[in-house]
């Protein structure tokens, strides 16, 4: 007989890189969740904006089922119904001509970054190589996208860093001027910062980034991982900035759940990733794309992009209703359903200190930094589940400002 997992297992068992709450759920639905002991949970957490539909969503529940009866996966020497039609279907929706199918938002990246590289040594050869990032980006944990990402505690201590990488200041265009020029193959920005603390781009930052990057031959690339698949209102952010990029990744909500990432670029740039330069054994899997698909097409509806606006009206409302009783938060921020709340001098670096108490409220919620409170619930989240979570958090806010 097998023993039932407790959280002592993980200290037992696993690498220590992580440090998760005392509680295991067991099971989801929509947005709520129940751990072993039958404790429930409303999440604002969403799997950290993968979890768009919720849990277990029967849209997605049921493309996961029939594919499971198909096929499974083949690798890349053949190719499958499913990744076609999401390749075909994230194309027809977006910018993009071209789609590299991966796992993560890492490697997502990973891809993106080697492309912008070999793309301008195809074009202007060797010199041109320095990719342009920004201070408090977060782009995934392989060597090269933690470098790239301007959190050095991410990348030290590893031995030598990849070179070529300069960071600017996030929504400083001044900063990134004195940091293109010819050599630059590639600024890599997201939209709205999430690990850095949920910070929105000024609209003329990305503008400027955009005639920079034309100005200097340079590729504009979008890390859209945790902004993607409707989290900011929009299928992708960009659409709300009406600025286009050369190369966009997408991961995180793009699977529901499900482990999927993808590239996407255009036809100018994409044959730089030409045969045998670069591949995954799992991209493209036919489970994950069948997922995958199935959730781009129901999240890309008026119906839940609409949703994504008023819930986030809702939101702010309720945040803005507990700061005026409890006055913790200096600013509530953010786009969609990717929500921050800044906490006040007095609670410098306490957001964490939340998330405990909030679990023991029966909410999940999660941080961006030390720092700021962040949301990123299911997009379509109950009315009445956005009332008994912020109910849930202001009572653990309210410990919180009791405790301090
Ligand atoms: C903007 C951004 N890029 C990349 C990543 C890395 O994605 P993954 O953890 O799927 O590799 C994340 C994850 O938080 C992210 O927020």
């Amino acid at each position: 007989m097998t023993q039932t997992p407790t959280r002592s297992d993980f200290d037992q068992y696993m690498v220590p890189n992580y440090a998760p709450q005392k509680a295991i759920p067991v099971r989801g639905e929509g947005s709520r969740l129940w751990d072993q002991q039958g404790k429930e949970y409303i999440d604002f957490a969403g799997g950290i904006a993968v979890n768009a539909l919720g849990h277990c969503h029967p849209v997605l529940v049921d493309a996961l089922k029939d594919q499971a009866d198909k096929l499974w996966h083949l690798a890349n020497v053949y190719t499958n119904e499913p990744a076609l039609k999401l390749a075909r279907s994230l194309v027809e929706r977006t910018f993009a001509d071209k789609v590299y199918l991966c796992n993560s938002g890492g490697e997502a990246n990973e891809a993106a970054l080697k492309l912008a590289r070999r793309w301008a040594y195809d074009h202007h050869g060797e010199r041109k190589n320095r990719i342009v990032s920004f201070g408090k980006s977060f782009h995934g944990r392989t060597f090269f996208t933690v470098s790239v990402g301007g959190q050095p505690k991410y990348s030290q201590g590893f031995g030598p860093v990849p070179g070529g990488i300069v960071h600017g200041d996030f929504n400083d265009l001044d900063s990134v001027r004195d940091l293109i020029d010819a050599d630059t193959c590639a600024v890599m920005v997201e939209p709205m910062q999430g690990e850095g603390g949920i910070i929105p781009a000024d609209p003329e930052f990305l503008k400027g980034l955009r005639e920079l990057c034309d100005a200097n031959d340079a590729l504009l690339i979008f890390d859209e991982v945790q902004t993607g698949v409707g989290r900011t209102g929009s299928l992708y952010a960009y659409m709300q900035y009406g600025v286009a990029p050369d190369i966009l990744t997408t991961a995180k909500a793009l699977g529901g759940g499900f482990p999927v990432g993808a590239m996407l670029t255009t036809d100018r740039v994409a044959p730089s990733l030409g045969l045998g330069t670069h591949g995954s054994t799992y991209g493209g899997n036919a489970l994950a794309s069948a997922v995958a698909l199935a959730a781009v097409e129901h999240i890309d509806t008026p119906e839940v992009l609409e949703g994504v606006a008023k819930r986030h009206d809702l939101f702010r409302e309720h945040l803005e209703t507990i700061n005026r009783k409890h006055g913790v938060f200096k600013e509530v921020r953010g786009m969609g359903l990717l929500i921050g709340a800044e906490m006040r001098p007095e609670y410098e670096g306490r957001a964490k200190d939340i998330l405990p108490l909030a679990i023991e409220e029966g909410l999940m919620a999660l941080v961006a930094g030390p720092n700021v409170l962040r949301m990123a619930p299911s997009l379509v989240i109950p009315e009445a589940d956005i009332a008994e979570g912020m109910a849930r958090l202001e009572r653990a806010i309210a410990r919180l400002v009791a405790d301090q």
